[in-house]
């Protein structure tokens, strides 16, 4: 079986690991360990009925719903997709048709893989790991074509957060701004730092936001873009006009409102990010970056894919190897942050590999 270039790939690890995929414990995608919280299966559940009709294609409820996350934003500037892959592939489409569009790296693979569809050219930039204070590397002076940025931030693979100042002066130099806030969820609101309050004044700048990690849905796939409608509207003829499927409308509506289980998880992620990074820092060997998210990005002496393998076949963990990010390579992996005795059972794992 190949190695798989996104995390997650449990029948791959299963087979390395030679056990059924149910026992492998996954630290690879970034996904919140203690969802998906009930108040989306009970949705899901009393969904079912709803299958037998096609779900209203102008999704209006679902916008409504989506609005009450952002109350500065009139339904009209929301846009839901198939997970928000399916939205940066309408947005890496309207990239496409400038001259260049700069991408800083590493970056989510899936970015590359949206703008090759549409043959969008790339310019990387790629970001100084050591640097101090991270900076986006892409100087703040006037750009003379029709150029694009596509940003993520809270960044994936690093966890770098940028302030919001520090995207801000692009917006008056790009004709388009894209910035992926996949990750931005697990902030607590007034640690958040997303564009979408400068969305209504800026109409060359395009916000994308997934429901899949914070809330433990990559499987239903839900994810939705904040952008000026007119934008919105021309996604919305070239798609497929059904791409929410009901359950995940459904159970999207449900957990946008579930306030105790955000609650939950902003709490859980603070604490047990920092037992993480801190039993990762004592291992002999490993370097974790101050992260964000819900993710540590590590240095490694050892090859990383060696350790990946390791800690599939001795203690049936998977952790992700940063192969698909070129400019980090085998020194690299990334783990998610999970329950606190998960991630012991990790720092036990790897303590015994490198001790
Ligand atoms: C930075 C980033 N953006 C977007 C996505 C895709 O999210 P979704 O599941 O909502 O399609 C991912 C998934 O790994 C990601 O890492």
């Amino acid at each position: 079986m190949k190695r798989p270039t996104h995390g997650g790939n449990l029948a791959w690890a299963a087979s390395l690991a030679s056990c059924p995929s149910s026992l492998i414990l996954d630290f690879s995608a970034s996904i919140n360990p203690l969802g998906p919280p009930k108040s989306a299966l009970a949705a899901i559940e009393s969904g079912l009925q709803d299958l037998v009709a096609y779900p209203n294609p102008s999704y209006y409820q679902l916008r409504v719903s989506l609005s009450q996350l952002h109350p500065t934003l009139d339904p009209d500037w929301i846009l839901p997709g198939n997970g928000c892959a399916e939205l940066l592939t309408w947005v890496c489409r309207e990239l496409a048709q400038l001259e260049e569009t700069f991408l800083v790296t590493p970056a989510f693979s899936d970015y590359q893989r949206a703008l090759k569809a549409f043959a969008g050219k790339v310019r990387e930039h790629l970001l100084g790991l050591g640097v101090v204070g991270c900076p986006i590397p892409i100087p703040q002076s006037p750009i003379p074509k029709m150029v694009g940025l596509l940003l993520n931030n809270p960044h994936n693979p690093t966890g770098h957060l940028w302030d919001k100042e520090e995207i801000e002066p692009y917006l008056e130099q790009f004709a388009l701004v894209v910035v992926d806030e996949a990750f931005m969820d697990f902030l607590p609101p007034d640690q958040q730092q997303s564009l979408i309050p400068m969305v209504q004044e800026y109409p060359n700048l395009v916000i994308l936001r997934s429901l899949t990690k914070f809330y433990s849905l990559p499987g239903l796939r839900i994810g939705y873009a904040i952008a000026h409608p007119e934008r919105l509207q021309r996604w919305q003829q070239w798609r497929d006009p059904w791409s929410v499927n009901t359950l995940a409308v459904a159970a999207a509506k449900a957990v946008v409102q579930d306030t105790e289980f955000q609650q939950k998880t902003w709490a859980w992620l603070k604490s047990a990010r920092s037992q993480l990074f801190q039993g990762l820092v004592q291992l002999p060997g490993l370097q974790p970056y101050q992260s964000a998210a819900n993710f540590l990005l590590v240095q490694s002496e050892q090859s990383s894919s060696l350790l990946q393998e390791k800690l599939l076949k001795r203690s049936r963990i998977l952790i992700r190897d940063c192969l698909s990010f070129p400019e980090l390579g085998d020194n690299y992996f990334r783990v998610a942050v999970r329950t606190q005795l998960e991630n012991q059972q990790l720092l036990e794992a790897l303590s015994r590999i490198l001790s």
